[in-house]
């Protein structure tokens, strides 16, 4: 059973951390709605492997750890891992990059999760709190979309469907959202859905100052969308 949103928030206050855990993360987004690949969080290589086994292969290895914001950048993110000895093998390699890169980071684990499948465009859905206007949704693609070119749309909360419909629609790259070439159009109502759920994190969840979902793999119509990938920011106490 997922846990409650609100004791997701409650522990990482009590122990003074402002980043919720990627599995925590994870969990309280699911816990609206948003679809994830499944996962589970191993404290060693061979609970790795068991939850591998369990999830099915596949999966992705990543770091777990309150001090790393960007998991790709220190070697804490593994893709493609299809056997129990692939799973153990990249558990110590992952623990070994970021012992590496990062020394001294704390390392709560490795999320073991299933690997999603091929054939995604990926987008970004993130939202922060304005200390005067309260929180503002955002909407983009992802990589070179956001970084380079600053393609990306707000929206002040409370809005509507609707409005979340009009954020997809008015960034350059809907085009390819809407089908390019042999980009097939993509399952927007999947992604209003998710940008609805996010406004209600926001809402309901005042500690939150700050989430991005990056990436969420956005499918063809009709086969939804992903969020592989949650960082939740809570409020300095
Ligand atoms: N479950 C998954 N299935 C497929 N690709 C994934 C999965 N998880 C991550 N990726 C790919 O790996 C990249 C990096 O992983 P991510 O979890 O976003 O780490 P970070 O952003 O902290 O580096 C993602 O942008 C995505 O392209
Ligand atoms: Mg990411």
């Amino acid at each position: 059973m997922l846990p409650h949103p609100h004791e997701i928030i409650e522990k990482a206050l009590q122990e003074n951390r402002a980043k919720l855990l990627e599995h925590e993360a994870l969990a309280l987004v699911e816990a609206y709605g948003v679809p994830v690949p499944g996962y589970g969080l191993a404290r060693n290589a061979e609970e790795a492997a068991e939850i591998a086994e369990k999830i099915g292969y596949p999966v992705v290895l990543k770091i777990v750890s309150p001090d790393i914001v960007h998991k790709s950048d220190v070697g804490g993110v593994i893709v493609g891992l299809s056997s129990p000895e692939e799973v153990r093998k990249g558990f110590e390699e992952i623990i070994n990059n970021v012992k590496k890169h990062v020394p001294g980071a704390r390392i709560e684990g490795v999320l073991v999760q299933k690997m999603a499948p091929k054939g995604a465009v990926e987008v970004v859905v993130g939202a922060i709190r304005d200390p005067v206007f309260g929180p503002a949704v955002m909407f983009g693609l992802g990589g070179i979309f956001i970084e380079v070119f600053k393609d990306v749309s707000f929206r002040v909360v409370p809005f509507s469907e609707q409005d979340a419909e009009e954020m997809i629609r008015e960034v350059k790259a809907y085009k390819i959202i809407r089908g390019y070439r042999n980009i097939a159009p993509r399952d927007i109502d999947a992604l209003i859905r998710i940008i609805m759920s996010v406004q209600s994190i926001m809402r309901e969840n005042k500690e939150i100052n700050e989430m991005d979902l990056n990436p969420i793999l956005s499918y063809e119509k009709g086969k939804g969308a992903l969020a592989v990938d949650v960082r939740i920011i809570l409020k300095k106490q």
